[in-house]
């Protein structure tokens, strides 16, 4: 089903303000440590600051905040991708409908139907091929990658990926690229969501990482093949993206 019109004109929410204290201001890491000593004009050079780094583990990052400065050029630029290649429910191999309404951007899209998963240069929908990726995601994925200490990343895919309440991601691996030498960039807008991050097993016990509007992961290197997933998300309202959440998944497909 496609999505119609989704609501998020960046420039038509432009008079709205963000008050990103209570839209971003929940996991201050350490925080009561952080004070102590802190004096107040330093305390607000980090809160304006508004990023920071988490490591997941080896090779697997959280870049908090990382989006935040360039959300409403990367809004108006998704919208502008949606708009050629609209937001569609695919089918898994198995015959399911998936929760999560998916496009792409760049030479390869990722695509699944009853034939099984892939990448395509060509839109199943409109046998046109993906439309480009605007240079704005490539440089935020090679940079955020970067700020994760994966050099030289170069997507020529990214998937977009937008849930509603109640949407959700099951456990799985990043594996129907061709070379995973290559780190997985992912970027999250919108409500928030608990992602999970697995073993190399499905049955490992998977961290729940909350993430936020402009919040980043980044994994590769021996972290690549990682299980991970999403959690149903649960009912909520961001200020530029209402009811939804939309992720973008730079890989390099091949
Ligand atoms: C994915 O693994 O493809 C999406 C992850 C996310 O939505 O955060
Ligand atoms: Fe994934």
């Amino acid at each position: 089903m496609p999505m119609g019109n989704i609501a998020f004109n960046a420039a038509a929410t432009a008079g709205i303000s963000i008050d990103r204290h209570n839209g971003r201001w929940v996991r201050e890491p350490n925080i009561d440590s952080c004070m102590n000593g802190l004096d107040v004009d330093l305390f607000d050079e980090i809160e304006r600051g508004r990023t920071w780094r988490e490591d997941i583990c080896e090779g697997a990052v959280v870049l908090r905040g990382h989006a935040l400065a360039i959300e409403t050029e990367l809004l108006n630029a998704i919208e502008g991708v949606i708009a050629q290649a609209p937001l569609r429910h695919m089918t898994t191999p198995g015959g399911f409908r998936m929760s999560v309404a998916m496009t792409s951007c760049g030479r390869y899209g990722w695509v699944t139907d009853r034939s099984g998963y892939r990448y395509d240069t060509l839109d199943p929908d409109s046998g046109k091929p993906w439309p480009q990726m605007p240079g704005l995601l490539s440089s935020l994925a090679r940079e955020a990658a970067l700020a994760a200490d994966f050099s030289g990343f170069a997507p020529n895919s990214c998937l977009i990926n937008c849930y509603e309440p109640g949407a959700r991601m099951s456990l799985h691996q990043d594996k129907d690229e061709q070379d995973f030498q290559q780190p997985i960039v992912s970027v999250s807008l919108g409500i928030p969501a608990v992602f999970q991050f697995g073993g190399d097993r499905r049955e490992d016990k998977a961290a729940r990482i909350p993430l936020q509007h402009g919040d980043v992961v980044v994994w590769g290197g021996v972290a690549r093949l990682r299980y991970h997933g999403v959690l149903a998300l649960k009912p909520a309202t961001h200020p530029l993206l209402g009811a939804r959440r939309i992720n973008l998944t730079f890989r390099k497909a091949s």
